[in-house]
């Protein structure tokens, strides 16, 4: 009869898994440190569900400071439902509910008295498709900091929209046409003005469903650039598809699989030495 033995460190966040050779493909619970020293958010026995489909079960993760942690796995395994739970993206979906903890900067977002306006500034979202406002360019940067008062007058918006689009990269490509729509502008230009927006409001958390895989590898390569480079005063959660750029742009990577959080690690050890089989099946390509 096999035995597998499961030793939970609450306080640690270490979960010790053992495994025998016939139940290494079980879920048993998540392998690997949870936790970081420095965490911005703080997510505890996480659960999703959409009506009666348990989407995210029992989930518990850090995001560090500073830092950027992808989150990769199999299509429909939850990836972007759990980013979606940071900001409370998914209050907007019916039917979904969200239990468990989950801390930013120590405070509960989920409170009844957390507004989510402020919370979605702090911790801010890029999604796969750029998607500008249908108004120009500088109106799609002044607008979170105008609704937030942010700045006093136009001379501190407009030298908040040039550090922004400065930030994201892109300020020399469209300082000569901030008037124009940004729709007008190519995907990555896009893309890096969704970024800019984001970083307008001054955020702490900026969470990032596939954001280059509309893009083309020269407009990627643009965005992980950033990406390094926003990690100096950001903290960033990544979901890709792309294990390449998993392994570029993070420094640590969460393996999903099935609503699981299967194995948590940094990203150098989870790509060349997994611990659990469905990582290994998955990064060797066997899965998924
Ligand atoms: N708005 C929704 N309403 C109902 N069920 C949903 C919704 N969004 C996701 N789900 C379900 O939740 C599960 C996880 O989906 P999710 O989109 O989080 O996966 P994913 O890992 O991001 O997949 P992909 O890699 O394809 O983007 C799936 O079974 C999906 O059908
Ligand atoms: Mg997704």
């Amino acid at each position: 009869m096999s035995t597998t033995v499961v030793v939970a460190a609450e306080d640690t966040g270490i979960m010790m898994t053992a495994f025998d050779s016939s139940e290494r493909h079980a879920f048993v619970g998540t392998v690997g440190d949870y936790t970081v020293a420095d965490p911005r958010m703080q997510c505890r026995g996480v659960d999703v569900y959409y009506g009666e489909e348990h989407a995210i079960r029992n989930v518990s993760l850090d995001i560090g400071k500073y830092q950027v942690v992808s989150m990769i796995g199999p299509s429909g395994c939850g990836k972007s439902t759990f980013l979606r739970c940071l900001n409370r993206m998914n209050d907007e979906i019916p039917g979904c509910r969200v239990t468990g903890t989950i801390r930013l900067d120590g405070s509960e977002i989920y409170s009844k008295g957390q507004d989510v306006v402020p919370l979605r500034a702090q911790v801010g979202m890029v999604f796969q498709k750029p998607n500008p406002f249908p108004k120009s360019v500088y109106e799609n940067i002044a607008y979170g900091p105008r609704i937030h008062g942010l700045t006093n007058n136009k001379a501190e918006l407009d030298g908040l929209v040039e550090t922004s689009l400065r930030r994201a990269g892109l300020w020399d490509e469209v300082k000569d046409r901030l008037n124009q729509p940004g729709t007008e502008l190519s995907g990555g230009q896009q893309q890096r003005l969704c970024i800019a927006r984001a970083i307008a409001v001054s955020p702490e958390v900026i969470l990032m469903d596939e954001p280059c895989s509309a893009l083309d590898p020269v407009a990627t390569a643009r965005i992980e650039e950033l990406i390094d480079e926003l990690r100096e005063n950001f903290s960033i959660a990544i979901v890709t598809h792309s294990m390449q750029q998993a392994a570029r742009v993070s420094q640590r990577t969460a393996y999903f699989h099935l609503g699981n959080l299967v194995e948590v690690g940094e990203t150098k050890q989870i790509f060349t030495n997994p611990s659990h089989k469905l990582t290994e099946d998955y990064i060797t390509g066997r899965f998924g």
